[in-house]
């Protein structure tokens, strides 16, 4: 079958952040299950594959189905026991953990692959004139353009400050409502004269490019990338087998203290209020977080790839339940 040039496997893929940190925590075995929720181009799958040394599988996840081709060329490559299953992570391992299915690995690697930023038609990149789209999966209900058309003032200036930190949310709200009285946004293009239209012209230059934190805002909240992610914690733990481990790696404040305070969460196990005098809920603790910190880029990896600057990657090990105590895994 011939792929459409976009979705050609090519030489200037995705490169895997933080990989070899990724793959020393995660510790993968011969004849291990891994699942890799965010598989884009496989680069951490091919890691990963290479350390189950011939025997054991792979699950890949993505909700875009453009990962497929690369899924089907690391197949190929790696001769693993692979199977592809395209959906919304927190949903598929919620799935998979119905299903009682079991893991040793599960990595999750969020946000969006370069190549979804370079294929233009996707809408992601504020860089060229395109469809205001940013879906993951293309299939899903809302793009974009949607939520610029629909949201009022208030709930715009929300999403640009909550997700973007931009601190001329409200100018860049109050402005877009004005100019779609006159028309409805449908590109990129429009949206991104309106932002730089609206801010002050000091800021215009010299912060990065001024539709970055509205276009970030935007994309997380098309694809509830926190509301996924606070689901699937939940979900990758219970597929966990004791000793297992989980590593994510966020690229969003937001997303790494999701994941921080799962992390200390689980570590605690109690769910008591603190001035309970002693433990009535008898949750214990499910998860060690190796290390305890998150592990950032060196310098050098931030100069190879700049992309990778603001990642953070926390990493969890499943512990054994006590004996007895008909926890998850008994
Ligand atoms: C940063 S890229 C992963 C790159 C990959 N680790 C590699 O080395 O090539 C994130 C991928 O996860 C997918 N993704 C992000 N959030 C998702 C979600 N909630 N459910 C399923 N896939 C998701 C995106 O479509 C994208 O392909």
């Amino acid at each position: 079958m011939m792929l459409p040039n976009a979705l050609q496997p090519s030489a200037t893929d995705h490169i895997p952040v933080l990989a070899e940190e990724v793959r020393e925590l995660l510790a993968v075995e011969r004849g291990d299950t891994v699942i890799d929720a965010t598989f884009g181009a496989g680069g951490h799958a091919e890691l990963l594959a290479a350390d189950l040394r011939g025997d054991g599988k792979l699950i890949a996840i993505d909700r875009d189905p453009s990962a497929r081709p690369y899924f089907e060329r690391f197949r190929r490559s790696t001769g693993v026991q692979a199977r592809f299953l395209r959906g919304e992570f927190a949903t598929v391992l919620g799935q998979l953990a119905a299903n009682g299915m079991k893991a040793d690995a599960i990595l999750l690697d969020l946000g969006v692959s370069s190549m979804q930023v370079d294929q233009p038609e996707r809408g992601f990149s504020y860089a060229v004139d395109a469809p205001l789209d940013m879906r993951m999966d293309p299939t899903a209900p809302t793009t974009a353009a949607d939520l610029v058309n629909e949201l009022d003032e208030r709930e715009l200036e929300t999403v640009f400050r909550r997700y973007g930190e931009e601190r001329f949310s409200r100018a860049i709200a109050r402005a877009i409502v004005r100019r779609r009285r006159d028309e409805s946004f449908e590109r990129t293009g429009q949206l991104v004269d309106t932002i730089r239209a609206a801010i002050p012209a000091p800021a215009r230059f010299g912060e990065g490019h001024p539709a970055k934190r509205v276009f970030q805002a935007l994309r997380i909240e098309v694809n509830d990338e926190l509301g996924s992610l606070e689901r699937a914690l939940p979900a990758a733990l219970e597929i966990l087998r004791p000793g297992g481990r989980l590593a994510v790696i966020s690229f969003h404040s937001l997303e790494d203290r999701i994941v921080k305070r799962f992390l200390r969460a689980q570590e605690h196990g109690c769910t008591c209020p603190p001035d309970f005098p002693l433990c009535v809920c008898g949750a214990q603790p499910s998860l060690r977080a190796v290390p305890r910190r998150a592990i950032r880029p060196t310098a050098a990896e931030v100069a190879r790839n700049p992309r990778s600057q603001s990642a953070r990657l926390r990493v969890g090990v499943k512990v054994s339940p006590p004996a007895g105590d008909g926890g998850l895994d008994a």
